[in-house]
């Protein structure tokens, strides 16, 4: 089937030398079954002249923001209303700083700031540009906007040096964007998920924390995207990117975690608690560096709040899924977390040397996990974490359905009227 029947895409072009390949990119699209109209910035009109793409794709290009007569036909916001999502191709270095600062000084990043739909970027550029820490900062603060990166590619350039900054293959570009629009097992769903550790300071230097990598909590965001939710990502510190077409909130402490959490937990219908949150944080935080003495040091630690039982006591619409991660006896503690949190389903782990052929879970690759409801088990077995996440994604739905079939999530009416 094509993915793009019927779907309104704007294409933006920008300048880069791969401008010219943006023909392709229409005729891909549309043999895809989209229609297309094209937005040009001035640097594409450098490379390309706008009659190209007028021809291509049988429609005026847009290239100015401020023309009354423009703004009259299709204007900026009516632009971003008719689409279906928005893919640039080539975005430029420039055009993804202008983007990432939030500007609107032109027609095509008015239309993105003004888009309710899908933004998908198929960067081109040099390989220097590309790897440029500048560059690589406003990636990340896109991606964490949920938006998409389709590509580059590696290869030899226009330039003549080698390296990724290639426009991926026009071919590839249409069928990555239909991917957009599966009908997946969570479609329409709002679902919200934590990874990673907190870290509870003690002083300006110190903190209590453990060793969550977030490896297990981004991979079941990012399955959760792919079965078609829109994804909320709440993130302890950790050294990853964000997952494609997942919006992401960083947080350091618990505190912040639940505070992060209480914003999106009302709109949510899944609660995903992947974070390996402290169960504990000092009293008192001492305002400097706690000095050496020879003395032995006690630390009062008091208790953290429970993110998951606080969401499932606040808001009882949303599907919880909470995981247990234990050095034993997996069946009985997964089960107790099961009724003391009050949640729909537990994914329980073992974990450090209770789980040697999983590399102790942590930071490591693989996992396996065995999932928990009321009346019932199912074992996931040992796999890479990105699989695991997809299988648990799978087993999610069909609880959700079965829950909201027998009545659970109704609260949610009755709740919000
Ligand atoms: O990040 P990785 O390196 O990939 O490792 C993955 C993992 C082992 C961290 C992950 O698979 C995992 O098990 N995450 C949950 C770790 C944990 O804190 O488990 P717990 O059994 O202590 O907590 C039970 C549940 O309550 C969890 O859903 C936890 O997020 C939640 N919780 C715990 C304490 C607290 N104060 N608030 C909470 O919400």
């Amino acid at each position: 089937m094509q993915r793009l029947t019927n779907k309104r895409v704007v294409l933006g072009v920008t300048g880069s030398v791969a401008a010219y390949k943006a023909g392709e990119v229409i005729r891909e699209l549309q043999r895809a079954g989209a229609e297309v109209r094209v937005v040009m910035t001035r640097g594409a009109e450098a490379f390309v002249a706008p009659l190209t793409f007028q021809a291509l794709s049988g429609h005026p290009v847009h290239r100015e923001l401020l023309d009354p007569g423009a703004e009259a036909a299709m204007g900026h916001i009516a632009l971003a209303r008719w689409a279906d999502c928005i893919l640039v191709a080539p975005a430029s270095a420039d055009f993804l700083a202008r983007l990432a600062a939030g500007r609107a000084d032109d027609l095509l990043t008015a239309v993105c700031l003004a888009r309710g739909v899908p933004l998908a970027l198929a960067p081109a550029m040099n390989a220097r540009m590309w790897e440029d820490a500048a560059t690589r900062a406003n990636v990340q603060t896109l991606r964490n906007r949920g938006v998409l990166f389709l590509g580059p590619e590696e290869g030899g350039q226009a330039c003549g040096e080698e390296g990724p900054g290639r426009l991926l293959d026009p071919v590839v570009l249409a069928a990555r964007l239909g991917e957009l629009f599966e009908v997946g097992s969570l479609q329409g769903r709002r679902v919200l998920v934590t990874a990673g550790p907190t870290r509870e300071p003690l002083d300006p230097v110190r903190f209590f924390s453990n060793r969550s990598s977030g490896r297990m909590g981004f991979a079941v965001a990012a399955a959760a995207a792919e079965a078609g939710a829109r994804v909320t990502l709440v993130a302890g510190p950790v050294a990853l990117e964000a997952p494609d077409r997942v919006e992401r909130v960083d947080v350091t402490t618990a505190e912040e975690m639940l505070a992060a959490v209480s914003r999106f937990a009302p709109e949510a219908d899944v609660f995903i608690s992947a974070a390996a949150v402290a169960d504990y944080r000092p009293r008192e935080v001492r305002p400097g560096k706690i000095k050496r003495t020879g003395e032995s040091l006690t630390v009062e630690l008091v208790p953290n709040p429970d993110i998951l039982a606080t969401v499932k006591s606040r808001w009882p619409q949303v599907f919880c899924v909470g995981f247990a991660a234990e050095t034993g006896d997996l069946d009985r503690h997964a089960r107790a977390k099961l009724a003391a949190k009050g949640v729909e389903l537990i994914a329980a782990n073992l974990v450090g040397p209770a789980a040697p052929e999983a590399g102790g879970v942590f930071d490591a690759e693989d996992n396996a996990l065995t999932l928990y409801w009321e009346g019932g088990s199912m074992e996931l077995g040992l796999a890479p974490k990105d699989k695991l996440a997809r299988a648990l994604v799978a087993a999610i739905a069909q609880r959700l359905a079965a829950w909201e079939a027998g009545g659970g999530g109704t609260v949610v009416s009755l709740h919000r009227r």
